[in-house]
């Protein structure tokens, strides 16, 4: 007989997993998986192989290397106006994923309730589950994906310890508008709830600036900004990520940190310090690009007879396909992947209550523009493909 531990076994093989491997059975144009099909910058990887050559292959400090924890306070000092003490607000991790982790580790007594707002990114409730606390499910809505006042406070208990914030949104590129900060600060403050902010999309915003929840008043003393190196710097394998906060909730995520992975690879480490201290053109430039990619991916969406919710910010795009009247979202993406040759995501996979995703499929446009451009050439036999199904 296994026993395994009950508390991750509604945790198995993904979505994502599946898509993939459909969209190489069926030589697919994989616009699924969140991850850029092009490089990072040069100057980054020139920074890694240096570090490599120069010897820097052991063990870093725990807590992160003393030169990015640096770059970090500068680039948020940069983007919000705070200042922190790099030596004890900030630790590095392995990804934003494993951040997650540390944080409900460091948070959760067993029992304690941690708000999610679905759509989520998948790891959320397996990090509150591995940590043996117990999600609260708030939804979020098409095509606006605001957090409601009322429904974030009918999800409260006495139990609550964490609410755990995502902007810009993955899967809707949703940015929380300046009321919804205002609730969440409100929320926080009454119930005395910890705010985690996963920010790792930050630098991708195509109308108003991103805005971290730490710059919300009334904020800053409860709140843990959660971000990473892969979208930022298209190195998503990486896995070079950061939580900054306050002083005593820091400590505490470095207690885990220190007994789950110990330290990120120290070169990748070298190369992110370099990468956090990029000219501001190069950001700049990325957003850009991204926005172009973006409305080129629009473009083609709308052309299939699709409704694209044209994100504010993130690198993915959710587009409503009911005219094509299929049974839900898996039956789309199924369909997408073995008949127009295109992989995308269904977003029940982000949902507890599925029934929410039904019309949905969720695009990345991380892509090469020959990517994007044969994506756009396929989605044209969307409409003619659909009316032959039986
Ligand atoms: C919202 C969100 N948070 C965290 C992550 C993971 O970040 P990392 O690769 O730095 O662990 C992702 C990756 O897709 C994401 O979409």
């Amino acid at each position: 007989m296994t026993r395994v531990n009950s508390r991750l076994r509604p945790f198995g093989a993904t979505i994502f997993a599946e898509m993939t491997r459909l969209a190489l059975a069926h030589n697919a144009v994989n616009l699924g998986q969140g991850a850029p099909d092009f490089d990072g910058p040069e100057f980054v990887k020139e920074a890694a192989i240096r570090a490599i050559r120069d010897g820097r292959g052991q063990y870093a400090r725990m807590t992160g290397l003393p030169e990015l924890t640096s770059a970090i306070a500068e680039r948020f000092h940069k983007t919000t106006a705070i200042t922190i003490a790099a030596d004890e607000q900030t630790v590095v991790t392995c990804g934003c994923t494993e951040a997650i982790v540390d944080a409900m580790l460091a948070l959760l007594e067993p029992g304690d309730e941690v708000i999610l707002f679905e759509p989520f990114y998948d790891s959320y409730p397996a990090a509150v589950a591995m940590a043996g606390g117990v999600a609260k499910i708030v939804t979020l809505h098409a095509p606006h994906f605001r957090i409601e006042a009322a429904s974030l406070e009918a999800a409260i208990t006495t139990k609550t310890k964490v609410m755990l914030v995502n902007t810009p949104h993955n899967p809707s590129g949703h940015m929380l508008d300046a009321e919804e900060r205002r609730t969440i600060a409100r929320v926080a403050n009454a119930h005395d709830l910890v705010v985690l902010s996963d920010e790792v999309y930050e630098e991708l915003f195509y109308a108003q600036p991103h805005q971290s929840l730490a710059m919300e008043d009334g904020l800053v003393e409860r709140t843990v900004v959660l971000s990473s190196l892969g979208k930022s710097f298209s190195f998503t394998g990486w896995k070079v990520g950061w939580a900054i906060g306050p002083a005593p909730i820091i400590s505490a995520i470095r207690a885990a940190h220190q007994f789950t992975t110990f330290c990120a690879p120290t070169p990748l480490q070298v190369a992110a310090a370099a990468a956090l201290r990029a000219p501001e053109t190069y950001f700049t430039a990325f957003r850009a690009e991204y926005k172009r990619r973006r409305d080129l991916l629009a473009e083609g969406l709308r052309a299939s007879g699709l409704t694209p919710i044209v994100p504010e910010g993130s690198y993915f795009i959710l587009a409503d396909h009911s005219k094509y009247a299929f049974e839900d979202d898996f039956a789309f993406c199924r369909f997408l992947v073995e008949k127009v040759g295109i992989a995308a995501i269904p977003p029940g996979a982000f949902y507890k209550n599925k029934q929410h995703a039904r019309t949905l499929a969720r695009f990345a446009f991380c892509k090469r523009d020959e990517t994007l451009h044969a994506a756009n050439e396929r989605l044209r036999s969307l409409p003619e493909l659909a009316a032959q199904r039986t």
